[in-house]
């Protein structure tokens, strides 16, 4: 195992290197700007609160969907299976032809705001734009959540070390005892 020593002379590779070692769930956030759908594939999701119900993505703006996302004030956040590593890479543009419809993969529905939620996501959050905060190249995006589906069961997608994987774990093929986890 290769141990990197303190070095305070960060730059981005050294930033990049840090930041493979944190495995991340693996989303699609998507919205759509009257007649133009739009998404990409994202790992910088999490819970902002539970009471009111918001989460937070941050979103590169010089890609194509911020300014979907940005003019619709809507965006859906699909948490993804390990079945879907296919659709996460085309939402990232890493398989496939960038110019594609990347919507014809999956089924995709409209809940309350129009923005697309992938039906069978692991999770579907529909979100209203409630905040954005632009600093550098990024926006850190607060969705206030409008509806949410959820297809409880299957393994996650997970992006650790740059590579797409998934969970060895214990709950796997158990059925899940919501009585042990107070705070569902
Ligand atoms: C695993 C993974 C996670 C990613 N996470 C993010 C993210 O959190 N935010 C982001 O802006 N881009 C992220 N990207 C890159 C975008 O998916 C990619 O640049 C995409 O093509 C942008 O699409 P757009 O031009 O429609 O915005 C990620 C890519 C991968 C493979």
């Amino acid at each position: 195992m290769k141990k990197f020593l303190r070095n305070t002379n960060i730059d981005a590779d050294r930033f990049r290197a840090g930041m493979a070692q944190l495995t991340g769930a693996v989303n699609i956030i998507a919205t759509r700007n009257g007649k133009i759908k739009s998404g990409l594939t994202a790992s910088a999701v999490c819970s902002f609160s539970a009471e009111p119900p918001r989460l937070l993505a941050c979103v590169n703006f010089n890609g194509n969907s911020f300014q979907h996302i940005a003019q619709s004030r809507c965006m859906s956040v699909n948490v993804l299976a390990q079945s879907q590593e296919e659709l996460a890479k085309r939402f990232a543009d890493m398989s496939g032809d960038k110019n594609e419809d990347h919507f014809k993969y999956g089924k995709w529905i409209e809940l309350v705001t129009g923005a697309p939620v992938l039906e069978e996501a692991l999770a579907g959050f529909d979100c209203a734009v409630e905040e954005m905060l632009v600093a550098h190249t990024h926006a850190v995006i607060i969705g206030e959540i409008k509806d949410v589906i959820v297809n409880d069961g299957l393994r996650p997608l997970l992006y650790s070390r740059r590579a797409f994987t998934t969970t060895m774990g214990h709950y796997d093929d158990l059925p899940l005892d919501y009585s042990m986890y107070p705070w569902y």
